[in-house]
């Protein structure tokens, strides 16, 4: 007997039908996710209530300042070999010295040892690997392909080689003359009298023009790339409900629509730009097309999700924590603030890695495809590699030594372009707006893995 959303497949033994299930109506899925993420938020919110540290961190009210957590985990991890455990199952390095080892360390990677994509460790209802087209929960979420973020060697090796021509010092000086108009334009329209939103009227824009002229996407639509890179970005801690699961679904495929069409716009008329040279490199086999569009899609979104927050984690800290004037008298002080936020509040939060194999660490036995979260915002406050790292303060000594973009095989290939827009947009500001001052709510983005605002109201009479 058959159950129903299941058919018998044709067989030869008539003692034992195998069945293969069918798709569920879309209601029925949608219910299934729905129920899953509902349960899964609530187990998780339930540990957070009980003091689950590594729980806390994706949920309200702990997430909306996570430092005080991370304090407690690195306490914690300083007494068990800098490996904290959580009753989610996860483990976490929150010491700048546990963080850097997991990071720089072979026998860690991004993937399961066996190269599957590995459960999303920071909520499986979004997992890729978890993508069982037999079971209704998942099969309505596309895996997100994260290209680079997504490999191990040896096919992270090959497309990033492919990639890093991109970010040449020599063509960053040609990004910087862009941003500087781009950023120029923006502050232009800026009103001068009354308050307006700092992330839609300049962090958002400006990293969407450089990215967007990195890869020459003509007839760029702000606000729709701005729209693919929240709901992309928000993914990055799971799928919060199924609404976000049907949005992801559409940003996927838009982004894909119009990568595949660009590679053919760029085959018939190639020009100088990263998708020109990937173009080649495909006619040339040293990688396929579904990669190539993959990896454009990374270097959109990752160039300008986590610039965003860096210009709006910047002004904050400028105002809230630090000298917003001496910015204002000096704007070559830019550079130092751009690293002390990366330090001090990064974009980017936290990452993943899985051990490859059993591996110890200061005492402690990982087994192997055990996941790890390496919490690079902790290591930024972690008194034993910053002194008085609770301070926000610009003329900081050794202020690059942060891992705000993470460390090994995987370190930021925009590490460059993206200090550049935000020293840029920070001189800029100063210079043009020395006014500026918050005014209005700051709306926290709703996320654990990137950290910075959605909204930022300002004004600057
Ligand atoms: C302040 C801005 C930025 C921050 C904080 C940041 C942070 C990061 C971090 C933490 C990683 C590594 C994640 C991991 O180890 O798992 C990463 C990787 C990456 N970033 Fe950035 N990023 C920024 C801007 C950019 C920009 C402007 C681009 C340019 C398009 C970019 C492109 C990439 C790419 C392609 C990777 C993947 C590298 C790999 O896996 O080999 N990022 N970024």
């Amino acid at each position: 007997m058959t159950t129903q959303g299941e058919v018998p497949s044709v067989t030869t033994d008539q003692a034992e039908p195998r069945t293969t299930p069918l798709p569920l109506p879309r209601w029925r899925a949608d219910l299934r996710l729905g129920s899953r993420i509902v349960a899964m938020r609530a187990g998780g919110l339930a540990l957070a209530v009980r003091g689950d540290p590594v729980a806390r961190l994706m949920h309200k009210p702990w997430r909306l300042d996570p430092y005080p957590t991370y304090a407690r985990l690195r306490a914690t991890g300083a007494a068990t070999g800098g490996v904290a455990r959580s009753r989610t199952g996860i483990r976490a390095v929150a010491s700048h010295e546990a963080c850097t080892a997991v990071l720089r360390d072979r026998r860690f990677g991004v993937r399961l040892a066996d190269g599957r994509m590995p459960f999303d460790p920071t909520d499986d209802a979004s997992t890729a690997s978890s993508h069982d087209p037999t079971d209704p929960g998942t099969a309505l979420i596309e895996p997100i392909d994260l290209s680079l973020l997504g490999l191990d060697a040896p096919d992270h090796t090959r497309l990033r080689r492919l990639a890093q021509p991109t970010f040449a010092p020599k063509r960053l000086a040609q990004y910087r003359e862009t941003a500087r108009a781009v950023t120029g334009r923006l502050l232009d329209a800026a009103p001068t009298d009354a308050p307006f939103d700092l992330v839609g009227a300049l962090a958002a824009p400006l990293p969407i023009s450089v990215i967007s002229e990195l890869l020459a996407i003509p007839d760029v639509d702000t606000p729709r790339f701005a729209a693919w890179g929240r709901v992309v970005g928000a993914a990055l801690d799971g799928v919060r409900s199924v609404r976000h699961a049907h949005a992801l679904s559409r940003a996927t495929a838009d982004l894909r629509a119009l990568f595949a069409d660009l590679v053919e716009r760029r085959r018939a008329d190639p020009g100088e730009d990263v998708i020109s040279q990937l173009v080649h490199a495909l006619d040339e086999g040293q990688l396929t097309l579904d990669e190539l569009v993959s990896l454009a899609q990374l270097l959109l979104i990752a160039g300008f999700e986590t610039t965003t927050n860096l210009v709006g984690n910047a002004v904050r800290a400028l105002h809230t924590s630090g000298p917003w004037e001496d910015l204002v008298a000096d704007p070559a002080l830019a550079a130092g603030v751009v690293e002390e936020t990366l330090r001090w509040d990064p974009p980017v939060q936290l990452t993943a890695r899985f051990a490859h194999e059993d591996v110890e660490i200061g005492g402690q036995r990982l087994r192997r495809d055990t996941g790890v979260l390496v919490l690079l915002a902790s290591a930024g406050r972690d008194p034993a590699a910053h002194p008085d790292p609770d301070r926000f303060d610009p003329h900081r000594e050794q202020a690059t030594a942060h891992l705000a973009f993470s460390g090994g095989a995987h370190y930021c290939l925009g590490a460059a372009l993206a200090r550049m827009e935000g020293e840029v947009a920070l001189e800029m500001l100063a210079e043009r707006l020395p006014r500026l001052r918050p005014a209005g709510r700051f709306v926290p983005r709703v996320a654990t893995v990137l950290r910075g605002p959605r909204r930022f109201g300002v004004r600057a009479d």
